[in-house]
């Protein structure tokens, strides 16, 4: 027997003999779930703006495969700030193509994660990452496509990885970019963008909308109606678009959105990212009274408890240190999907799936609420 294997044995029986088997299948799924998160050092860290900045993080050999990713995903970042397990999603800007992966980090918290990246991190720091995810993406295919985007603020990070994956792919491809700040100065990614304007001259369009300082180049005010209007009527009104990629804040969405639906815009080709983290909980307008019994089923295991109904079954789950994915809490990031198996959940917020997906059963585990006094949700079948 090889050491390994001896040693893998005697942490076994040990485990096996110091604890009740419901115990013991908590602590090995932590065990194998260790291996949700990867530790990747910081390559490099980049001032964008005086409260933004680029990390990019080294991916070892072994991890390349693991951290593949489509343009549009994000990663989750892990770390514990002052005895609490932080975990916090980032969009990433570099593309598949390129060594590495970049991510935007906006200073929005005191005392948070990005507040620590700002601050403390340092290159050569290794930070526990969960490989990447998400359904805002862009896959490219060897048809000739245009793509327009809106972004505000931080919302261009996944914009960033989309236009050079668009602009890369095929030379006939177009990318026409609205993209809404306070001034230059506060614009994520200026000179990048810039550089990727003079590399593509006639195929890559922007847009800069600067809503406090009147600049060269730019257009004052905000991302509205007339933005939109301006934009695919007047400049670009001879370009087909294939699709529309928004990502921002939910007010610049939903305006986006609805002027494009008075356009005549499917929803099959408006594909949006919200980019507002809310720490404050919506709440039902009825709490629900009473318990229910939660089965869960995530990564081939089934764990039972009993929880409020008035509680969410996200919170309820990692309060049994159930290593369920989540990453922003929020309702934002979609990681926390699952699928309800039996019985029923209402949730509070949903601006992520869609109403075929809410009818086959899908629900975000961290904004739902049980309404039944049983309920199944099954974190693998999604
Ligand atoms: S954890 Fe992000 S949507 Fe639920």
């Amino acid at each position: 027997m090889s050491k390994l294997n001896y040693l893998l044995q005697t942490v076994l029986i040990f485990l096996i003999s110091r604890f009740k088997s419901s115990e013991l299948s908590l602590i090995l799924h932590e065990i194998f779930n260790m291996a949700n998160f990867y530790p990747l050092t910081v390559q490099k860290i980049k001032a964008l703006t005086p409260n933004s900045v680029a990390i990019t993080f080294t991916i070892p050999k072994d991890l390349i495969q693991t951290f593949n990713f489509i343009a549009g995903q994000y990663i989750t970042i892990k770390k514990e700030i002052k005895g609490k397990e932080l975990r916090r999603a980032y969009s990433i800007s570099s593309t598949p193509t390129c060594e590495g992966i970049t991510i935007g980090v906006k200073k929005v918290d005191r005392g948070g994660f990005s507040d620590y990246a700002h601050n403390k991190l340092k290159v050569g720091d290794v930070l526990e990452v969960m490989p990447p995810e998400g359904r805002f993406v862009y896959k490219p295919t060897s048809a000739n496509k245009n793509i327009i985007a809106f972004a505000a603020g931080s919302g261009i990070t996944p914009i960033m990885s989309i236009a050079k994956t668009v602009l890369e792919s095929n030379p006939d491809n177009n990318f026409v970019l609205v993209y809404g700040n306070k001034s230059y100065k506060e614009t994520m990614f200026y000179t990048d963008l810039v550089k990727l304007q003079l590399e593509y001259t006639n195929r890559f369009h922007i847009y800069f909308i600067l809503s406090q300082t009147q600049e060269d180049e730019s257009i004052f005010g905000r991302i509205e109606a007339s933005t939109v209007n301006f934009v695919l009527n007047n400049k670009h009104k001879n370009l087909d678009f294939n699709d529309y990629y928004l990502c921002g804040p939910e007010a610049m969405i939903q305006l986006v959105t609805n002027n494009l639906k008075e356009k005549g815009i499917t929803e099959d080709k408006i594909h949006f990212e919200l980019f507002t983290s809310t720490e404050i909980k919506d709440e039902l307008p009825e709490k629900p009274d009473g318990k229910t019994a939660l089965k869960v089923i995530v990564d081939d295991e089934e764990f039972s408890l009993s929880m409020d109904k008035g509680s969410l079954v996200l919170d309820a789950v990692l309060k049994e240190n159930i290593d369920a994915p989540y990453s922003c809490q929020g309702g934002v990031c979609s990681s926390c999907i699952a699928r309800v198996k039996e019985g029923k959940a209402d949730m509070v917020k949903n601006q992520i799936l869609t109403d075929g997906e809410i009818a086959e059963g899908l629900i975000l585990t961290c904004q739902a609420h049980p309404t039944t006094p049983t309920l199944t949700v099954d974190y693998d079948d999604v």
